[in-house]
């Protein structure tokens, strides 16, 4: 959300054709489940041009993956600006609170998006995060004793994936695991203020928490500075060695606020789209209870079959053709991964869940190309964490028959609140 720049006037627009009528993210029935519809759209328009969202939307595998590869033609700059123009209100509250995060990571491109990549993915290494599998291990297990001791039918969102991607998540940056309802909220109303379609009060009212988020992530950064720690943030103020050409502390707080989002939200969707998709296949369950089954496929497969970044976007820097269709300069492209993951040039039989698929790992669930997701080994390890501690502890677990799956209606995450089981 940076200088606010989305004036959906100044930008290139295009035809209004059938396939436009038909793609409504926000509707409800596209909301409870867009397969269908994106199967219809990527088969006779796969790329068009929606006035709803003001995007040109691409749904083939290929095509998506081309534009995700091709930095020098498209832009990703525009990605966590609000999909629509905030009214003056909110305008001003994010304004008046010096709201400002800079082209780092996921909102920029090269050389300076290359410098970012290396200087704050460094600290990731697969050592880091795969020693936070006993700290996993460990919280699963106390999310699973309570449930387990409470009363049946039980909310897993609530009881589980909610929590647990952000206690792995703070454990990795070193912040206190009280905060993680807070931060929780804060993330769920950026999904609805950047990629939803609030109403002025709602922005405004969004915009406030919005501020509140910035300023919890930049004290962070400050707090860390006067207590180091053996902490992912507390590593790249060392790397930083008070040098301000690797990283301003402005600019690690903006990344620190971006992870609190990026580095939760989307496993806890991943968690609960997986245990939706995995329960009611009971062959497929009862396998990986018994150990028969490997847990990594399973996951790629989720994700594959219900990516919890639904689509993403992109700019072009110039004119461009898409599957036979040109595109101005300036046009935003809505990349929808939900569809890109269910082409059936690409997956054969797409709707079956097959672990283990020949290509299942080419799966755009973490992009591709030059921001590919840099907390995917992290968000695997979760998520087979829990999977597996899952399996072991609930054999019996269930999806309770007949109930509704509420969703945050919004173009890019596909965030479930709740999900009712019985062990
Ligand atoms: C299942 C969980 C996750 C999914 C589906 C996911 C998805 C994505 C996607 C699609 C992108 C690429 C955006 C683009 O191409 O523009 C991305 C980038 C990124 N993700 Fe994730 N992510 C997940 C978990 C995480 C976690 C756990 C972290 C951090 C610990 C993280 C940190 C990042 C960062 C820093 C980037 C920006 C990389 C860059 O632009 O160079 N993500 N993620």
């Amino acid at each position: 959300m940076r200088p606010l720049s989305t004036d959906a006037s100044a930008v290139a627009q295009g035809p209004v054709t059938p396939a436009s009528g038909l793609f409504d993210p926000f509707a409800p029935d596209y909301v409870q489940d867009p397969y269908p519809v994106l199967a219809r759209l990527r088969g006779s328009e796969p790329v068009f041009f929606s006035p709803e969202i003001g995007s040109w939307v691409v749904t083939r595998f290929e095509t998506v993956k081309t534009v995700l590869r091709d930095n020098q033609r498209y832009s990703a700059k525009l990605v966590s600006d609000p999909l629509r123009p905030l009214c003056p209100h909110a305008r001003g509250i994010i304004a008046g609170a010096g709201f400002d995060v800079p082209p780092l990571l996921v909102n920029n491109d090269p050389p300076s998006h290359t410098h970012y990549r290396a200087f704050f993915g460094a600290p990731l290494t697969r050592e880091r995060l795969t020693a936070l599998r006993p700290f996993m291990e460990r919280t699963v297990d106390q999310y699973l004793d309570r449930l387990l001791a409470g009363p049946q039918p039980a909310d897993l969102v609530a009881g589980l994936t909610w929590d647990v991607p952000a206690l792995a998540l703070f454990e990795l940056l070193g912040i206190p695991a009280e905060d993680v309802a807070q931060v929780k909220e804060w993330a769920a109303s950026r999904v609805v203020l950047t990629w939803g379609r609030p109403t002025d009060e709602e922005q405004v009212q969004l915009s406030e928490g919005a501020v509140a988020y910035y300023r919890y992530a930049h004290s962070l950064v400050q707090r860390k500075l006067a207590q180091p720690g053996d902490d992912y943030i507390s590593e790249l103020l060392r790397a930083r060695d008070g040098d301000d050409t690797r990283a301003t502390l402005h600019e690690i707080g903006a990344t620190a606020f971006n992870l609190l989002f990026a580095g939760h939200e989307t496993t806890s969707s991943a968690a609960a789209n997986l245990f939706k998709a995995v329960l009611p296949r009971r062959d497929l369950w009862a396998a990986l209870v018994r150990g028969e089954q490997a847990i990594a496929s399973v996951v790629e497969e989720a994700l594959r079959i219900d990516p919890p970044v639904q689509a993403w976007r992109r700019q072009a820097k110039e004119e461009v053709v898409l599957d036979g269709i040109t595109l101005p300069a300036g046009s935003r492209l809505l990349l929808v991964f939900a569809a890109a993951n269910h082409d059936p040039q690409q997956f054969p039989e797409p709707e079956t869940f097959t672990p283990g698929r020949r290509n299942g790992l080419q799966q755009v669930a973490f992009g591709a190309g030059p921001h590919f997701c840099l907390g995917a080994p992290l968000a695997r390890l979760e998520l087979e964490v829990m999977v597996q501690r899952t399996a072991a502890r609930l054999p019996g677990l269930a999806l309770v028959p007949d109930q509704d799956f509420p969703y945050t209606p919004n173009t890019s995450f596909r965030a479930l609140r709740r999900l009712m089981v019985t062990w």
